[in-house]
C-alpha cells in the first residue's frame, strides 16, 4: 500500500505543526509536541505518510532549484541573491496527516487528528483513526474517548462511523470561540459487538486503499 502509519518523531515536528495550521482554527505551541514526544509516557503520537508524494515533491523542489532565473529589467547580477532553496527531506514531505491519543488509566483519549485539506475524502482520516483503535487495543484501553466540536460534523461523522457515541457537552471548552465541546465515547472496545464492527469496517478501508 502507498500509505504507511508511523510514531511520530522530533523530526516530523515541523511538518506536523504545517498540517495542523492548515487543519485547526488554533494551534498548539510547537513546543508542546516536543514535550508530548519526550516526556508523556501515555502519549501515543503517529504521522501518516504517502509514499507517491516524496518523490514527486522531490522533482518540484529540485526543479524550482535548478531553474535559472530571468528577469526583463535587470542583469542578474543586479539582482538580490535568493536564498537557497531547502529541498525538504523525503520522509518529511510525504507525511500528509497525523493523530494522538493519551492512555489514562484504561481509558484513550484521543487529543487530536488531522488530514492536510488536499489530501481528505480518500479514507485518510479514517485510516488514522483506525490505527489509533488499533494503538488502544495494543496498549490495554477499553474505551475510547474525545471531545469535538459542536459544528465539527465532518469529525463527528467520522466518530459515529467508528461507533462513538455522545455522552455530555463541556461549555465553552475552546478558547478561541468559546465553543461548546461534544464528548463522544465508544462502547468498551474489547466487546465482541464493537470488535466485529471494528474489524468489518477496517477490512473495507484497507481494501479501498490498497486499490488506490
Ligand atoms: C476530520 C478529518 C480528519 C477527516 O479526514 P478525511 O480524510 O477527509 O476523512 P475520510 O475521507 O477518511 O472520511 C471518513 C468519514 O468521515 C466522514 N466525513 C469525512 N468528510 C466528510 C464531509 N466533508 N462531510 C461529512 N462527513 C465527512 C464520513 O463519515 C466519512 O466516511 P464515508 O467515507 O464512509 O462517508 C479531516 O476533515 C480534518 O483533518 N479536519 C480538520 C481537523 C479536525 O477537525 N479534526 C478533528 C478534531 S476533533
Amino acid at each position: 500500500m502507498r500509505y504507511v502509519i508511523d510514531r511520530m518523531t522530533m523530526s516530523d515536528v515541523p511538518r506536523v505543526i504545517e498540517i495542523e495550521r492548515l487543519a485547526y482554527p488554533s494551534t498548539w505551541p510547537p513546543s508542546a509536541y516536543r514535550k508530548e514526544l519526550q516526556d508523556n509516557r501515555w502519549a501515543h503520537y503517529i504521522v501518516l505518510r504517502d509514499k507517491h508524494i516524496t518523490e514527486e515533491r522531490l522533482v518540484v523542489d529540485q526543479q524550482e532549484q535548478e531553474r535559472p532565473r530571468k528577469s526583463r529589467l535587470f542583469p542578474l547580477s543586479l539582482l538580490p541573491s535568493r536564498p537557497a532553496v531547502t529541498v525538504p527531506s523525503p520522509d518529511l514531505a510525504a507525511i500528509i496527516g497525523f493523530a494522538g491519543l493519551w492512555l489514562m488509566v484504561d481509558e484513550a483519549h484521543i487529543t487530536t487528528i488531522a488530514m492536510h485539506p488536499n489530501y481528505r475524502r480518500q479514507g485518510l482520516g479514517e485510516f488514522l483513526l483506525v490505527s489509533l483503535i488499533d494503538i488502544a487495543y495494543d496498549i490495554g484501553a477499553k474505551w475510547v474517548t474525545l471531545e469535538v466540536r459542536v459544528s465539527n460534523y465532518t469529525a463527528q461523522n467520522l466518530y459515529r462511523k467508528y461507533g462513538f457515541r455522545e455522552a455530555g457537552l463541556r461549555h465553552r471548552y475552546y478558547s478561541d470561540n468559546q465553543e461548546d465541546a461534544l464528548i463522544m465515547w465508544t462502547d468498551e472496545i474489547n466487546s465482541p459487538g464493537y470488535k466485529q464492527k471494528f474489524q468489518e469496517l477496517k477490512s473495507m478501508l484497507l481494501q479501498k486503499l490498497e486499490a488506490q
